[in-house]
């Protein structure tokens, strides 16, 4: 990443700069835009029954994950460093108390357990790459493209194998430094999966459900969400913009200072947005046309669109493309979970990038194989109903994600100086900062402890 040589007043980045902000802009997108949008914003909006929860999820991404996100920007671009150390220097800076720093330290683990099951899921992705290819989809029913699936789950092997690729590839990318090759890569594909996902939403309107996925994603029936969904809801919110641990923060330490935090907050928010709404609106028409369930859980895309792809012309090369965009999509996002733990092992632990990457792939590839058994051997094995994947998801997403931003929230809003905040963001003392001020100090805080107490049903 280091191109230009920082040359800010204040703290120095050791790595240097992004020579643009649309550099800035491609690494967080592509961080972003990932299995978050694709895969798991159509299954656990099917899971918690579709309007209302996107709803939600459409509030918390406005007045939660956007503040947030500048909020990570601004710590990271005034610590310039990992973030641990850039929450560090600032309390210092703010003569706080060092406590914040556990900010830092729960990021690291909320990024590795993430990264140890999403993982897992890239293998999915990759496995279908050749499964696409090979035309096993062409012509298939239902029952044949869940089969295929299903047959995948109850393969211990297959998953782990996939899995060890998928962080064998991570890992060999972040242990070479080499994440701008793929963010080059990725500012060519993401077009691409932008154009395709507008191909398949195209495909769906001609299904004859088109309205009926409309309504599914738009209409909300509040009857259907619970305390429970408003909370995934809001965890996903910080899930799919990459929030609450740290990876935007460490962007941010690498941003020149004179782009405008909130335009590229706004720009990153509104594109990883954007690609959720075409994913579901490609996929709950074929769900509706083919009288599949939108609650079937983490296999929904891997048993909806194999079925339109199966059925459209061309479909072996659209499949075959779109899944290898996925696993792009999935990799941009992984290298940005474990790059805080991989930096950090580099700058405090003084290892180098091939050690450190070496240790912590290993480590969460560990913790990856209890999301690969608790698909199959270990399915029934569960904790308040949740397997061990479920378990895991919910806890760094729903819970970790979620109490990081707060701490974020409240050290931004009440213990960084004001003038060091409207100096980082350089939008004066306008109205725009006050409103990110206002969202920061009252609204966001308040609004992720209430989701909190409701879900555990104390209010
Ligand atoms: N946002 C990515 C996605 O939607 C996943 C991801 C990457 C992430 N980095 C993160 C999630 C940091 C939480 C925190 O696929």
């Amino acid at each position: 990443m280091s191109i230009q040589q920082g040359s800010d007043n204040q703290n120095q980045s050791i790595h240097g700069l992004w020579t643009n902000r649309w550099m800035f802009v491609l690494a967080a997108t592509g961080s972003a835009v990932g299995l978050g949008n694709i895969w798991k914003f159509p299954y656990i909006t099917g899971e918690n029954g579709g309007g209302a929860f996107v709803l939600v999820y459409l509030l918390c991404v406005a007045v939660i994950g956007i503040p947030i996100m500048m909020t990570e920007v601004l710590l990271g671009r005034r610590g310039r460093s990992t973030p641990i150390n850039t929450i560090r220097r600032l309390c210092d800076e703010a003569s706080a108390s060092r406590f914040w720093v556990v900010i830092g330290w729960f990021g690291m683990l909320a990024g590795l357990l993430i990264l140890s099951f999403y993982s897992v899921i890239g293998g999915w992705a990759l496995v279908y790459i050749p499964n696409a290819m090979s035309g096993m989809f062409s012509g298939s029913t239902a029952e044949q493209v869940a089969e295929i699936f299903n047959g995948l789950l109850a393969s211990p092997g297959t998953l782990l194998f996939w899995h060890s690729v998928f962080m064998l590839m991570t890992m060999t990318i972040v242990a070479r430094g080499v994440e701008k090759g793929i963010e080059k890569a990725v500012r060519i594909l993401m077009p691409v999966l932008f154009v395709l996902l507008l191909v398949m939403v195209g495909y769906a309107m001609n299904l004859g459900e088109f309205a009926r996925g409309v309504a599914f994603l738009f209409k909300p029936d509040f009857s259907a969400l619970s305390a429970n969904g408003v909370l995934i809801a809001m965890g996903h919110a910080f899930f799919t913009l990459s929030l609450g641990m740290g990876a935007i923060m460490i962007y941010g330490a690498y941003l020149p200072k004179d782009v405008s935090i909130a335009k590229v907050s706004i720009i990153i928010a509104v594109a990883d947005t954007l690609v959720a709404l075409l994913a579901g609106l490609a996929i709950f028409p074929i769900v509706f046309a083919n009288g599949l369930e939108p609650s079937a859980g983490p296999g929904l895309i891997f048993v909806t669109l194999p079925i339109a792809f199966g059925q459209m012309p061309g479909g072996v090369f659209f499949s075959t493309l779109f899944f290898v965009l996925l696993s792009f999509a999935a990799l941009s996002s992984a290298i940005s979970l474990v790059e805080p733990v991989v930096t950090w092992l580099v700058e405090n632990k003084k290892m180098s990038r091939v050690r450190a990457s070496t240790l912590a792939g290993f480590v969460i590839w560990c913790i990856g194989i209890g999301t690969v058994l608790s698909f199959n051997v270990t399915s029934a094995v569960t904790v308040f109903e949740k397997t061990f994947f479920d378990l895991l998801d919910f806890i760094a997403t729903n819970i970790m994600l979620p109490l990081g931003g707060l701490a974020m929230a409240l050290f931004a809003g009440w213990f960084l100086p004001r003038l060091i905040s409207a100096d980082e963001l350089s939008m004066g003392q306008g109205a725009g900062f006050r409103v990110w001020w206002f969202l920061v100090r009252y609204i966001t805080p308040c609004a992720v402890v209430l989701v909190f107490l409701n879900a555990t049903k104390i209010i």
